[in-house]
């Protein structure tokens, strides 16, 4: 494999991305604004791997940066995670949605097509399926309408992937992520929720850890087992290896189309309960937490199969709930730490 660009390497996914990218040997270039993520992250990838990965301020908004950019590097593939992703803020702001991650997917791709670099891995989401009718959710059911401008992006840049591998030199692979969370176990890297958390680990771990003081359940009248919604929750290392698997498919030519989707998930739902009870477990520590309405918006229940992942990208998840636990909340005792000092 060549030289790969990781737009929003910075982020919690990117981040882990690049980690596994160098620990197998590749060669990493990194571009991110720096709009929700900080520079500092670059020494927790070269404090794991002993390599920091080049890395270009670059906003992907900005249509002649990102064509100067493709015009003056090789680049072999990209993995293209740079996007916001706060469901809230794209009700309140739908413009600033549809110009950071459509405007900015256009010019991405308009750069790598004058440029000929044909190999491209897409950062979607199981929020295109909705409340699926059938579960566990796979690759062919339906894609329902998005419930947020955020969801609508995903599935807008779905769109425009699957007409444009039809005309151009482009193979496209369509990653799917269920709820990714975690840290890498070495604690160097992590998520880095700016403000309030708005997804359940991060406020978690930063309930248990003193900073809110109370969890808010949302909702426990769901028609599940314990009430409580069910999800998939996967962690970022096995994410992150999902888009080598992927990259490295598209790089030897082994795709099936010039279009695919993957589910990336473990393939079992826990509730939300199930995860403060694990939490507690891996924790030791007791969480305070209240049942209170359900969020507008939320689904009942998403787990994936992932059988076609497993059988066409050789990539199966390799961690549970437990252990992503386990690592993220290692990961906020560090935070707190460095906070405290
Ligand atoms: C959310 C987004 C989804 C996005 C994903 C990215 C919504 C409606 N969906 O997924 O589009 O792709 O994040 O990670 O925002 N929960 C609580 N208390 C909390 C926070 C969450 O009970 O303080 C519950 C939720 O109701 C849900 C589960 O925990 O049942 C997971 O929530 P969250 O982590 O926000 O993920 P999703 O809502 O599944």
């Amino acid at each position: 494999m060549g030289k790969i660009l990781v737009t929003g390497g910075l982020g919690f996914i990117g981040s882990h991305t690049v980690v596994e990218l160098q620990e197998k040997g590749h060669d990493v270039l990194i571009i991110d604004d720096l709009s929700n993520s900080r520079p500092e992250v670059l020494d927790g990838i070269a404090a794991i791997t002993g390599v920091y990965p080049e890395f270009f301020k670059l906003d992907l908004k900005d249509k002649t940066a990102v064509f100067e950019f493709m015009e003056n590097q090789q680049i072999d593939g990209v993995i293209h995670f740079a996007a916001s992703k706060a469901v809230g803020e794209s009700v309140e702001k739908p413009l600033l949605y549809y110009e950071n991650n459509i405007a900015a997917l256009i010019y991405l791709l308009q750069a790598m097509l004058a440029n000929k670099v044909s190999s491209f891995i897409f950062s979607s989401s199981c929020t295109v399926y909705g409340q699926a009718d059938e579960l566990p959710i796979t690759e062919n059911a339906p894609v329902k309408s998005a419930e947020s401008p955020y969801g609508n992006t995903k599935q807008i840049g779905e769109e425009i992937l699957q007409d444009l591998t039809k005309v151009e030199d482009l193979n496209a692979i369509a990653l799917r992520y269920f709820n990714p969370i975690g840290a890498h176990e070495s604690a160097h890297i992590g998520e880095l929720p700016l403000g309030i958390p708005q997804n359940l680990i991060p406020y978690v771990t930063q309930t248990a850890a003193g900073i809110r003081e109370q969890l808010s359940v949302f909702g426990d009248d769901y028609p599940t087992p314990d009430g409580t919604a069910i999800r998939d929750y996967i962690h970022v290392v096995d994410l992150a290896k999902a888009h080598i698997s992927a990259m490295e498919r598209l790089l030897s030519g082994k795709n099936r189309s010039r279009m695919e989707f993957f589910n990336v998930g473990t393939g079992k739902g826990s509730s939300v309960l199930e995860v403060i009870r694990a939490f507690e477990e891996v924790s030791g520590k007791s969480l305070n937490y209240k049942i209170v309405g359900r969020r507008e918006g939320d689904i009942t229940a998403a787990y994936a199969d992932t059988t076609l992942a497993n059988k066409e990208l050789g990539w199966k998840a390799g961690l549970d709930l437990r252990d992503a636990l386990r690592s993220a909340w290692k990961w906020q005792e560090k935070q707190s730490r460095e906070t405290d000092n």
